[in-house]
């Protein structure tokens, strides 16, 4: 059935348009549907975020990106892709001992719904994060954002549900929680990665209204987009508070590896956790690479089933995954596990060339801001200890105004930290990220950035030098 549509649509609260190619167009009046009548997740702005960051990179990409959380890509090479499948035919022949039939079925057909190189992930988890796990509790998922979905997915059994998010949150973590109706609600993050104190006040205070929290989402290692850990201390603190208020922590960790010069590693919570109170989600994304999709989660929490037998939650999570996905791609699954054997299970020994340039860029990047705003200076910064981002203060509402005219005019590309928070209020800071892009890319970013920022306060200033 047609019915009139809304007419040309134009901006709206966040600045983002229609658009097509960059430019904004005309809904035709003439639709089939009204986006009131889809879900309401496919209008919410956590869903829109992606899709306006890639725009504006897509528009001007001349610009310098300190933008992107990719990994850096001059250590990609097609050859590696070859060398990883044949690793793991080779271990399934000379390890599992399969025959040629059983080798093609595995690399070709429908697969295990809970994937295929679970004892692989399991034996990485051991060597690199001293993680042990049943590798029945593991899921294989089509990169850690499908993790998310069947935990949020199995999560949210009722409308009473919420879930506690460390704000300012991963995007990708507030739109998966939209798409199975789960209302998301911060907990304060500040300069040590969780507020404890507000953790505490956040699961008394939904339980008062009747809600029931089913988990606290945390990234405790270099969190996207805080750039914040949380310390040892801080971490025994929260599985002893997740066990005093009887709460599930979902722990993110794609960064994890990626700790700066000097700095040490911290187990994850997953590591300190004795009580299964941690649902840990990895990707391989950063370790390996992007393009496979493929990443994973910890489910070693167990659950009784309707017949009465007990088994890990990851078995109840494969349902959904197999109603989602089927299974994750086996080839993709191969090369991941291809480039695990490959370094003998240990994606720290895989990632020593990407870890220092990681390290170097983001020391590169906090020497570049110090020289370019010293002290006294409205603009402040942290420094993480490792990973992709930091986060830049300025005296000023950062927006996706501000963004589009960086990118337009000053030719430099970051991310408003306002999309990280699921409210609508004025946010006067910035992620800057060090992944993608060079040294010299850094510099001639801060330079362009440096000189947005001296135009804004300049702007800012204006008035008052008028008056
Ligand atoms: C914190 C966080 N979690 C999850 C993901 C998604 O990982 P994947 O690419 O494996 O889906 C990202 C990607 O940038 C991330 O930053």
């Amino acid at each position: 059935m047609r019915r009139p549509g809304r007419g040309p649509r134009p901006a709206d609260d966040h600045g983002r348009l229609n658009v097509d190619g960059g430019r904004p167009v005309e809904v035709a009046m003439d639709v089939d549907l009204d986006v009131a009548d889809l879900h309401p997740a496919v209008d919410d702005p956590a869903l829109n975020s992606m899709n306006f960051l890639n725009e504006v990179a897509q528009r001007y990409p001349a610009a310098v990106s300190l933008a992107a959380g990719r990994p850096y890509e001059e250590f990609f090479d097609v050859a590696d892709l070859h060398r990883h499948l044949e690793t793991f035919r080779a271990h399934l022949v000379d390890d599992l001992g399969y025959g040629p039939e059983q080798v093609h079925r595995t690399l070709f057909q429908y697969g295990r719904t809970k994937g295929i190189i679970h004892d692989l992930v399991a034996r990485n988890l051991a060597v690199d994060e001293r993680i042990t796990v049943d590798p029945e509790s593991i899921v294989v998922t089509v990169g850690c954002q499908e993790a998310m979905l069947l935990v949020l997915r199995a999560l949210r059994a009722g409308p009473r549900d919420v879930l506690l998010a460390v704000a300012p949150t991963y995007v990708g973590l507030t739109g998966a929680a939209r798409l199975v109706d789960l209302p998301v609600r911060p907990v304060a993050g500040g300069p040590t990665g969780i507020d404890l104190a507000d953790l505490r006040e956040q699961v008394r205070r939904a339980r008062a209204e009747g809600l029931r929290p089913r988990a606290c989402y945390v990234m405790p290692d270099f969190a996207n987009p805080s750039g914040t850990s949380i310390d040892l201390a801080d971490r025994r603190r929260l599985l002893d508070l997740a066990a005093e208020e009887d709460l599930l922590l979902i722990e993110d960790n794609p960064y994890g590896l990626f700790h700066a010069d000097g700095a040490q590693r911290v187990p994850t919570l997953k590591a300190l956790d004795t009580g299964r109170r941690v649902v840990y989600l990895g990707s391989f994304a950063k370790t390996v690479l992007p393009g496979a999709r493929v990443g994973y989660l910890v489910a070693d929490q167990r659950v009784r089933d309707s017949d009465g037998t007990v088994g890990p939650l990851a078995d109840q999570l494969a349902k959904i995954k197999s109603m989602v996905t089927v299974n994750t791609s086996a080839i993709a699954q191969a090369v991941v596990g291809g480039a695990l054997l490959a370094h003998g299970g240990s994606l720290v020994a895989a990632n020593v060339r990407e870890r220092a340039a990681y390290a170097r860029n983001l020391r590169h990047l906090v020497a570049g801001l110090e020289r370019r705003f010293p002290a006294p200076s409205p603009v402040s910064w942290n420094v993480p200890a490792g990973g992709f981002f930091a986060v830049l203060t300025v005296p000023f509402p950062v927006d996706d105004a501000l963004l589009r005219r960086s990118a337009q005019e000053y030719g430099v590309l970051w991310t408003p930290m306002a999309h990280f928070y699921d409210d609508t209020a004025p946010v006067a800071a910035l992620r800057l990220s060090i992944s993608a892009v060079t040294c010299e890319q850094i510099d001639v970013g801060l330079d362009r950035l440096a000189a947005l920022i001296a135009d804004e306060l300049a702007r800012a200033a204006a008035p008052a030098a008028l008056a």
